[in-house]
Order: C-alpha cells, then structure tokens, then sequence
C-alpha cells in the first residue's frame, strides 16, 4: 500500500483552526501543494463539516479527527455518514466494540479506519487513575493487535512508536503519526519530535503536519520543502 502513495499525498495539514473563513484561507494559500486535509474537534464545532464537503468537492481528501467511541450502533452510523460525506479517514478510539461498528459502518466505501491506540497525553499514572492495569506500551500492544484483527486500516501513533508497530504489524496497517519537524523547525509544544525523512524510515505512510506549514512564513514553500524531503527519503 505505501509504495503508491506519492510523497505529496503522504502530508496531511491539520486544520487547527476556530474560523472556517481562516482554514479557507489556508487551504487556497496552499494550493495543489496539499491534497489532504485534517478536520478536528476544533473546526467541526465552528462549522467545519461543511468545509470538509467543500474540500472533497474540491478535489481535496478530508481526514475527519472524531476520535469516535460510543455505543456501537451510533459509532456505526456515524461511520457510515462519514463514509456518506466522502471523508478519506476518520479516526476511533481503539475500544474492540467501537473499532467493530467502525468496520461495519465503514463497509465496503472508500473510507478508511484509522485507530488511536493510547493517546500519547496518557501515561502510566493516566491509565492507572483510570482503572487499567496495563502499563501505555502493554496498551499499545494490546490493542494494535486488537485492530489489526477487527480489520482496521491503519494506527494514528507517535513517530517514536512507529518503527516497532510497523515490524510488529507487517505492511498491511498504514501508520499515520503528528509530532513532525522538519529539521531546523520549532518544536513548539511537541517534546518527541521525528523529521519527514526519519518518519519515513522508520514506515510511517503518512504525516499530520500544522504549526510547520501553517505558521510559516511561506505555507506553501514549507509545504513543497517537507514533500521535497519525504521524497529524498524514499530514494
Ligand atoms: O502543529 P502540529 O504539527 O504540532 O500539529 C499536529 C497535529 O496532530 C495537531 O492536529 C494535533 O492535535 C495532532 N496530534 C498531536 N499529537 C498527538 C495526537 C494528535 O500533535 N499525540
């Protein structure tokens, strides 16, 4: 699956953005830099579904964050909406039930499932207040395996977990990672950073990349710099 995916269809730019008249803004200021777009929580609540059909409309792939977990009936149906909409991803927690209504709801469409496994603001302490006796790569294990079983598409994880998941997986999961710098760039809150190329090495399919494009100067220079770069890596 990796292989044919052009380096320029591997960067999705995270819409991390109130205002859909500022993530219009953005996504004309990048052009046929980026296809793929990052529509979460924070956009969705001002409006943001409506950019997401815009944006497939347009041409463009809308990865909707959701981070869906409910009861499996409406998992299932939301699903399907998404799938309806044109979405190209849509993220669940990775609970086997809702990853199972995810897959139904999801059918046989073009959208793909991607799971988060344990959210990477979770520690050991956060899964313990909460009631888990597993240590966060016990989780992680658990329920990647649980995914890949359940038939999901691909694990949304940190750069640094993603070079085990991918040998632990094979090459079917597509691993989908933020936390991306191009060398040089700020950090900004993000502690474990990994360059494109590095990412790429290490067999991530595709990279969630925001404050880098969308803060720079040029987004759109930034844009073709990362992609540049993610080419060189696979050469
Ligand atoms: O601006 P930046 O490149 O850090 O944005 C990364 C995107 O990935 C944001 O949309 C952020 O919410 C998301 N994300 C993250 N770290 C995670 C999970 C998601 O940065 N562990």
């Amino acid at each position: 699956m990796s292989g044919e995916i052009s380096a320029r269809d591997r960067v999705i730019v995270a819409l991390d953005l109130s205002d859909v008249e500022a993530a219009e803004k953005a996504v004309w200021a990048l052009g046929d830099s980026i296809n793929f777009y990052k529509i979460g929580y924070e956009l969705v609540m001002a409006g943001g579904l409506n950019l997401a059909e815009d944006l497939v409309q347009g041409g463009k792939k809308v990865f909707l964050d959701m981070k869906l977990h409910d009861i499996g009936n409406t998992v299932m149906h939301a699903t399907r909406a998404a799938a309806k909409l044109g979405a190209t991803f849509l993220t669940v927690h990775a609970f086997p039930q809702t990853m199972r209504a995810a897959v139904e709801g999801r059918g046989d469409s073009d959208l793909d499932i991607l799971a988060v496994t344990v959210l990477t603001s979770w520690d050991d302490d956060d899964l313990k207040d909460a009631g888990y006796a597993s240590t966060v790569p016990e989780l992680v294990a658990r329920r990647a395996a649980q995914a890949e079983a359940i038939g999901i598409d691909g694990l949304v994880c940190s750069p640094a977990e993603a070079k085990e998941l991918r040998q632990r997986l094979g090459a079917k999961m597509m691993l989908v990672t933020p936390g991306i710098r191009p060398a040089g760039a700020e950090k900004g809150d993000q502690k474990r950073v990994m360059t494109p190329s590095d990412a790429i090495k290490a067999g991530v399919d595709y990279m969630v990349i925001g404050r880098p494009i969308l803060a720079a100067t040029d987004p759109k220079a930034a844009a073709d710099a990362i992609v540049a770069e993610i080419e060189n890596a696979k050469k």
